[in-house]
């Protein structure tokens, strides 16, 4: 059974223009997403800015009344739990964010944050200060920093606080929403490597959120691209990288600097700007900007379709399908 199941996502938000603040349309910003995560996995999701990655993740986490779909934990449908097992659900599904100063008070010490959370949480009965001490370690934090406030840290350092306090309730999925992005790389990769080694000791389950595919590639066991709202291709992370078939994947993958400065790859350029998610094109959504749209891709929408012979590999195109 998979550990995390999206059947039919959408998430719509009202927009409201004019004096009299009428409601004039809506944010397609998740629409009709379906996927499924596997105990242990780490599921990346990639696209442009604006797609639906971060609204798909506080979907997950329950952050969002839900347009329509479900989303179950452990095959039980979220929104069927009662209050307890909801707050069962919160102490299991942790997210880690991009810039971990934002959601960090900065009026409090660090050991104020992470004591918070089993406030939070009742830890009645626990060695807190071991419990601290513990995760401190866990994340490669000295234990003299623990009175030290936010401003104090390095980005990586508060990334770190950021990973301890996500991890700290001992969950099994963690939604991480660009955790690198605020980084410099050799930062990144240091903060990659410490998910991926707490992965294997906690036996962790990722959704991993970037627009980076080369950072992706590095953690992820399959990835999900999206374009406005809707997934156009997922398969396995080596697939996408070697054999992906969406015209939108190709662009992005084309996008990524390669590391020999004297290797040549050609850049495929998309045209014009990412339409608005309030009003996204007809038939297949990404055909205004897709090098090899016909008509039927401005007149239908491809479904989202596994290739014959790899069934994990799906993708959301008429030429390819
Ligand atoms: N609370 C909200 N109310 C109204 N519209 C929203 C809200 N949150 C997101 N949106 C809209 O939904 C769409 C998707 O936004 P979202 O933040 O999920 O994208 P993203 O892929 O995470 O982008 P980025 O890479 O910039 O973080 C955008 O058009 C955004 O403006
Ligand atoms: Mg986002």
């Amino acid at each position: 059974m998979p550990i995390l199941t999206v059947k039919n996502l959408k998430k719509y938000f009202p927009v409201y223009s004019g004096v009299f603040q009428r409601r004039t349309g809506w944010v397609q910003a998740v629409s009709d997403v379906s996927f499924e995560v596997e105990k242990g996995e780490t599921l990346g999701i990639v696209g442009e800015s604006g797609c639906g990655k971060t609204t798909l993740g506080r979907c997950i986490l329950g952050l969002y009344a839900l347009t329509r779909g479900e989303i179950s934990v452990n095959g039980r449908t979220v929104s069927e739990l009662n209050s307890a097992r909801r707050k069962e659900l919160s102490k299991n599904l942790q997210m880690i964010f991009q810039d971990p100063f934002e959601s960090l008070n900065p009026r409090q010490t660090i050991r104020q944050v992470l004591e918070e959370k089993y406030r939070i949480h009742d830890g009645h009965g626990l060695d807190l200060e071991k419990e601290i001490q513990d995760l401190l370690e866990k994340v490669g934090l000295l234990p003299e920093t623990l009175d030290k406030y936010p401003h104090e840290f390095s980005g990586g350092q508060r990334q770190r606080i950021g990973i301890a306090r996500a991890i700290s309730m001992d969950p099994e999925i963690i939604v991480c929403d660009e955790p690198v992005s605020a980084l410099d790389v050799s930062v990144q990769s240091k903060i990659l490597n410490l998910l991926l080694r707490l992965q294997e000791t906690m036996g962790l389950t990722y959704v991993f959120i970037s627009h980076d595919l080369s950072v992706v590639r590095h953690i992820s066991d399959r990835i999900v691209v999206m374009y406005l709202g809707k997934i156009m291709e997922i398969a396995g992370a080596d697939v996408i990288y070697d054999h992906c078939c969406h015209p939108y994947t190709r662009a992005l993958l084309s996008a990524i600097p390669l590391p020999d400065p004297g290797a040549v790859k050609k850049r495929i350029l998309l045209k014009g700007e990412v339409p608005s998610v309030e009003n996204p094109p007809q038939g297949c959504r990404f055909n205004t900007r897709c090098p090899h749209a016909e008509n039927l891709c401005r007149e239908q929408e491809p479904e989202l379709i596994a290739h014959r012979d790899d069934p994990a590999h799906l993708t959301a195109c008429h030429f390819y399908n």
